[in-house]
């Protein structure tokens, strides 16, 4: 007579005992397959949202004496995943008044010269190295940049551009940490940064307002910055 199956066995009623090792192993053959993936993806937070956030930071942020005396903190402006994000130095009277970066003179100056190379506003990101306004306009100290560079940092995280553009001295000494003379930066690239994003050193707008016969040099700048974008959106994948 032949050997009973399992399943001639169940019909009829008869249990049928199996060893337990035997049984998990059964079930685990006919458990429904579920997919674990070996390594969670990262979770990636669009760049306006993460500005956000860094921006209402440091709304509330008193970690440098700059806090006293600001009518509002001017945290950046623009695109928030832009190719080229300019850095100035710290927000004048108008910008205080108004909480956003370079709306002054030298601002317009910024907009007339972006222009020229077929940008507008909208298509950079514009932020300074210190957000809050320094009393009379004076250079931010050395403890006020160190208190708020993380939140450049992580704002430079956040926009991830291709190029920064670091518009005068005290930019490009901070970005780059260095006490060159700004002549000896200017117009020159340099690297940013784990990533070695390039830095691009420009003068400050506000330069070309107090000596305007300079104004070929911003036109050279110009030049430059229009090729290194370029040559990035060329090699960009
Ligand atoms: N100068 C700067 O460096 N930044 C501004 O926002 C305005 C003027
Ligand atoms: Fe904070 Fe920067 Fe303003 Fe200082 S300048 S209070 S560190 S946001």
């Amino acid at each position: 007579m032949p050997h009973p199956s399992r399943a001639h066995l169940d019909a009829i009623g008869i249990p049928v005992w199996v060893r337990r090792g035997v049984a998990r192993a059964a079930r685990r053959a006919e458990a429904p397959r579920i997919e674990v993936p070996r390594a969670t993806a990262a979770i990636t937070v669009p760049a306006a949202q993460v500005l956000e956030t860094i921006d209402a930071q440091v709304r509330d942020c008193r970690k440098c004496g700059l806090h006293r005396e600001r009518t509002h903190t001017v945290f950046g402006v623009g695109r928030p995943d832009a190719a080229c994000m300019f850095i100035g130095e710290a927000p004048g009277a108008e910008e205080d008044a108004r909480g956003e970066p370079f709306v002054g003179r030298a601002g317009k100056l910024l907009d007339a010269m972006l222009a020229a190379i077929g940008l507008g506003r909208g298509d950079v990101y514009i932020a300074n190295i210190v957000k809050c306004r320094p009393p009379r306009n004076r250079d931010p100290h050395t403890d006020e940049i160190t208190a708020c560079s993380g939140y450049l940092k992580r704002q430079i995280e956040a926009v991830s551009p291709r190029l920064l553009v670091a518009a005068g001295r005290v930019a490009a000494q901070s970005l780059l940490s260095t006490t060159k003379p700004i002549g000896q930066l200017r117009g020159r690239s340099f690297r940013y940064g784990e990533d070695r994003l390039p830095v691009l050193v420009m003068y400050h707008p506000a330069y070309f307002l107090r000596s305007p016969l300079e104004k070929r040099k911003a036109w050279d700048d110009l030049v430059r910055l229009r090729s290194m974008l370029s040559d990035h959106a060329a090699s960009a994948p």
